[in-house]
């Protein structure tokens, strides 16, 4: 059976919505840098073997992706998704696992990449706003795109109700995508992302 691991640093919900999926693979590691992770406890629950590695007990990232890449090697995944973990990694431990991180970002890439994104989207007043899985690069939140949801900004959205919207269309598209990689039916070659027919229209998903 293909292995993930998930990296998470807070809640943890996108975790949740890949557990709650019941995908046909082994959930071999959720690893987070922030001990007081909420998610942490409800993978142990889920009886998934987690991993809290601090980053404050490292004196730079380098040292710090060091560690983590050394733990997440033990279990040999086949994909390692970041569902919410909020550090940029370092080139080291991208390459190390090269093509095999995926991530999920609250904005359509390329706009909004980093922090804040629902409020900068309602403030820059665009019309359309979403989530994007992409794999990881060295570039924050860059990278080949293998999915985007979008939805209609409603002239009575707040960042919270923004966020909370957002967040179902996140649940939606991150499972399916871990699984199309995992079935060879989304590929990486040469920077760019190659996707199966059957699966291209479902790779971006509207709702209305
Ligand atoms: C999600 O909205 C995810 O897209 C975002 O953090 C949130 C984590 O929520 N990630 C980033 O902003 C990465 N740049 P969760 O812990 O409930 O899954």
């Amino acid at each position: 059976m293909k292995k993930i691991v998930i990296l998470i640093s807070g809640r943890g919900s996108n975790m949740r919505a890949i557990i709650e999926a019941k995908l046909p693979y082994k959930i071999c590691g959720v690893f987070s840098n922030n001990p007081d992770a909420e998610g942490i406890s409800h993978a142990k629950h889920a009886g998934i073997e987690t991993c809290v590695i601090d980053h404050r007990d490292y004196p730079d990232r380098v040292s710090y992706d060091e560690a983590l890449g050394e733990s997440i090697e033990t279990l040999n995944p086949d994909l390692i998704v970041l569902a919410g973990f909020m550090r940029i990694l370092t080139p080291g431990i991208i390459n190390r696992f090269s093509n095999r991180i995926i991530n999920i970002h609250p904005s359509i890439i390329p706009a909004f990449t980093g922090l804040n994104t629902h409020n900068r989207a309602l403030a820059t007043g665009v019309r359309v706003h979403g989530c994007t899985v992409h794999f990881v690069t060295p570039d924050l939140d860059e990278g080949p795109i293998i999915a985007q949801a979008a939805l209609q900004i409603k002239s009575d959205d707040t960042p919270q109700t923004l966020s909370k919207r957002v967040l179902a269309l996140e649940h939606k598209i991150l499972p399916k995508t871990i699984t199309w990689i995992l079935e060879g039916l989304c590929s990486l070659s040469d920077g760019q992302v190659s996707l199966d027919p059957k699966i291209f229209d479902d790779s971006f998903y509207i709702q209305r």
